[in-house]
């Protein structure tokens, strides 16, 4: 069991997933009114146990969600629950939900402030040659401007650098597939010394 999957064990476990029916079912006669439904922000607490609070994840290769488009994060949990984005964390997460819970969570996610800068230095080397291959290979033009997404694209300002190197690496395999071919395309002739630039450029934004 890897450590996101151990991590999601006591998650689900604190949850009262794997406890039986309690004696509470058991004499259901006199029934109590239905308690409250929990907030999005008590369901949240699910991801941000990997996702970090607020989604500014602190979790190695787990992505934040901060700031995500609500539509990039919506697509994203349909893949994985399909089985088509491949994470034995996310696909647990994910097989359960409904439509209106993958709805209710990227919604919540599309309003979460974006991640603060990162907290370890900029190489200014790597960040110029990261700068010119992200504009010889024009990521800015899905991307946005300033790497914010929107829509079905995903925010790429201030992922965290592990992230985003090893889903580059992914797409750069084809091992990732998006909804579309777009990312597979974009990396196309791009050389693996160059991904680590790119990660680290895109990771520093300011
Ligand atoms: C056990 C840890 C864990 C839990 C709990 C978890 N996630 Fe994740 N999540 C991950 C990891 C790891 C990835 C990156 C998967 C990959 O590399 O393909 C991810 C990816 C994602 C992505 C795609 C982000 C991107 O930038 O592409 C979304 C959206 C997401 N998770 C939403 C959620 C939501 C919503 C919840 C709570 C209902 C949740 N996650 C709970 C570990 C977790
Ligand atoms: C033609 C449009 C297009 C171009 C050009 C493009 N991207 Fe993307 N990118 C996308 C889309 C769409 C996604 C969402 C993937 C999916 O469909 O599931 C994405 C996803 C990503 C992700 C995954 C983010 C996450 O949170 O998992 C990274 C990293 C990324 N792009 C980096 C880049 C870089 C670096 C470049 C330039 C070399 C680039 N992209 C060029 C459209 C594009």
């Amino acid at each position: 069991m890897n450590l996101a999957l151990s991590k999601l064990a006591v998650v689900l476990a604190a949850a009262g997933f794997f406890l039986g029916p309690g004696p509470a079912l058991a004499a259901s006669k006199h029934k109590d009114p239905a308690p409250p439904p929990p907030t999005m922000q008590e369901r949240f607490a699910l991801c941000a146990a990997c996702h970090g609070e607020g989604g500014v994840s602190r979790t190695p290769l787990t992505p934040s969600l901060a700031g995500q488009p609500s539509f990039y994060a919506i697509t994203q949990l349909f893949l994985f629950r399909e089985g088509r984005r491949a994470n034995e964390a996310m696909t647990s997460v994910a097989k359960g939900m409904s439509d209106d819970d993958l709805r209710a969570f990227s919604d919540y996610i599309g309003q979460l402030p974006p991640p603060p800068p990162a907290d370890t230095p900029a190489d200014p080397l790597r960040m110029a040659r990261g700068a010119a291959l992200a504009q010889r290979h024009h990521c800015a033009g899905c991307h946005g401007a300033d790497y914010s997404g929107g829509k079905q694209v995903a925010r790429l300002a201030r992922q965290r650098e592990d992230y985003l190197l090893q889903t580059l690496r992914q797409f750069h395999a084809a091992q990732r597939v998006g909804y579309t071919q777009a990312m597979n395309e974009a990396l196309a002739g791009i050389s693996p010394g160059e991904l680590e630039d790119l990660a680290h450029f895109l990771a520093h934004q300011p």
